[in-house]
């Protein structure tokens, strides 16, 4: 049993989608969660730079004493989630783009993965292809988690945008989408309806019961029935704090 917090950081907004599954697999927990706001988007930077910054995220989190950390962030797990496994003892947990129950549950067409330049362009997702990557298509979607970053996830500006990237994915008429940065889980309901409805996978819930089996594991979990949790950026900005607090409440289809 241990009482002490658990981090997650993502480059901005978008890992309080993967926050919101935390809390409700594990309520007794308590979480901090860190912004970097100031640096977003990682998506489009090159690997040593997201590297680093991981770096500066985990140092925050480790200085406010959490037992375990959570990569909110597709684009920051691809890039540093091995380094950073090989350099500290504490459980560290990535979300992954959710290729793989979307190609289980595949029926014969094509599964369009929309994640960050940066995402799609590393080892571990040419890896992840190999394994589970028939008939899907890469989608890097720069631009887009920008939306979610200042909190518009609907209306027109968004789906003028959306239809202009889906414009040549969509010639293929893909069957589902997998949403491969964390940001884009907020958008859901207008990316769902600029791909015409089709099903979408993203890996939030799976980092979830990853991060509570390990927890489990390694004898982690709080003593508590009810948690806490307490949101940080690196912006310094009340727009932001605004905007954090307001997707953490806001509805969204699962
Ligand atoms: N939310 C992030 C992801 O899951 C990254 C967005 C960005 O900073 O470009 O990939």
């Amino acid at each position: 049993m241990d009482d002490r917090p658990i981090g997650v950081f993502d480059s901005g907004t978008g890992g309080i989608s993967v926050l919101r599954n935390l809390i409700r697999q594990l309520p007794g927990e308590d979480f901090i969660y860190y912004g970097d706001d100031k640096n977003a988007p990682y998506g489009t930077k090159p690997e040593e730079q997201i590297l680093k910054l991981a770096r500066k995220d985990v140092a925050f989190l480790l200085d406010r004493n959490v037992k375990a950390i959570v990569i909110a962030c597709n684009t920051a797990t691809s890039a540093a989630a091995k380094t950073l496994r090989s350099e500290m003892e504490m459980p560290i947990i990535g979300v992954e783009p959710a290729l793989k129950p979307a190609q289980l549950a595949r029926k014969g067409g094509y599964i369009a993965v929309l994640a960050t330049p940066a995402t799609l362009r590393q080892r571990k997702f040419t890896e992840l292809m190999k394994l589970y990557g028939d008939h899907a298509v890469p989608l890097p979607c720069p631009g887009l988690m920008e939306f979610a970053q200042r909190g518009e996830t609907q209306g027109e500006r968004l789906d003028a945008f959306l239809a202009d990237t889906f414009r040549d994915i969509l010639k293929l008429r893909p069957e589902s989408a997998v949403l491969g940065c964390t940001h884009y889980v907020f958008m859901k309901q207008a990316i769902s309806k600029a791909l015409g409805g089709i099903p979408l996978y993203d890996g939030n819930e799976g980092t979830a019961r990853q991060l509570k089996r390990v927890l489990e594991q390694r004898g982690l979990l709080s003593t508590r029935s009810v948690g806490s949790v307490k949101l940080c950026t690196s912006a310094q900005s009340d727009a932001v704090m605004e905007t954090m607090s307001r997707l953490l409440d806001m509805p969204i289809e699962d």
